[in-house]
């Protein structure tokens, strides 16, 4: 998508691979300067600086995303250094398979640490200052177990569902602002995260790597195929357009026909 967004300025969260790096690739193509966040120290310099090298504005800054404290600081220095964020992309993520009767305490805790409440502590320190500008776009990346539930991921599924709650209470406090929030949820996208999932399910069900990805996890999907992290990325461009203004605490489901059987 041909947008031009060389006047602004960009958050993305788990930067450092699969669909946060595609988005944060995307929107550098587009001109926006990136500030690339994740925890993997290792990937985020590397990858920041294929971007840059390819004529991109990029920064990186490592953070745990379940860090209250690490999230709010590295926000304040993302606004001075960017002065002022325009979009925001909450994308870090990980998965944690598990029959619920057995799930770890503490891995629920870190998945939903990470997936929901650092988007909230994210948009709470960015929202207001894209309010203060009259522009800005804040983007989670929720999964289509924002709208479905599968058996033994209850800490992704809850986390995903709380993610709409909060898209849509952000996108009504931010309705006046010229600031939109809104959310994307994909099935399953060619990336690292679904990768150690068809692992996990194969050890689980004693299948081989392709049945699980056959019979079970693109079972439900008509279209039967994995969807390209870049395709997450030109959604998130289009939802930083001017077209796109007026969509607003929306749940944009992109899922192969999941959802309509
Ligand atoms: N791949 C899929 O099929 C799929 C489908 C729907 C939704 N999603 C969502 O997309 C997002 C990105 O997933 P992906 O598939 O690109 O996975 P990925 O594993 O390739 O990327 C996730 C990134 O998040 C980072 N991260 C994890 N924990 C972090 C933390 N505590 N602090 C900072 N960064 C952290 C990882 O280091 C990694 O770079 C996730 O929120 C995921 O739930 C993925």
């Amino acid at each position: 998508m041909s947008i031009d967004l060389s006047d602004k300025t960009a958050i993305v969260t788990g930067a450092a691979s699969g669909i946060g790096l595609a988005v944060a690739e995307q929107l550098a193509r587009s001109g926006a300067a990136v500030r690339m966040l994740d925890i993997r120290e290792d990937l985020l310099g590397i990858e920041c600086q294929k971007i840059t090298a390819a004529g991109g504005k990029a920064t990186w800054q490592k953070v745990d995303i379940g860090d209250v404290n690490e999230v709010e600081s590295v926000c304040e220095e993302a606004i001075n250094d960017l002065n002022g964020v325009d979009i925001l992309v909450n994308n870090a993520g990980l998965q944690h398979v598990s029959p619920l009767g057995e799930f770890d305490v503490g891995m629920w805790d870190k998945l939903t640490d990470i997936m929901l409440r650092g988007p909230f502590i994210l948009t709470k320190n960015i929202l207001p200052q894209m309010a203060e500008r009259s522009w800005g776009r804040v983007v989670n990346i929720a999964s289509i177990h924002s709208v479905v539930a599968s058996k033994f991921k209850s800490a992704y599924i809850s986390a995903k569902h709380g993610l709409i709650g909060l898209t849509k209470t952000a996108a009504l406090e931010a309705a006046e602002s010229g600031v939109t929030v809104n959310a994307i949820s994909p099935a399953y996208v060619r990336t690292a995260l679904v990768e150690k999932q068809i692992e996990s399910q194969a050890k689980l069900h004693g299948l081989s790597s392709e049945d699980v990805l056959k019979k079970i996890m693109l079972e439900p999907m008509p279209q039967k195929e994995l969807i390209e992290p870049e395709e997450i990325g030109e959604v998130v461009l289009f939802l930083c357009s001017d077209a796109a203004r007026h969509i607003n605490g929306h749940n944009l489901v992109i899922d192969g026909g999941w959802t309509i059987t």
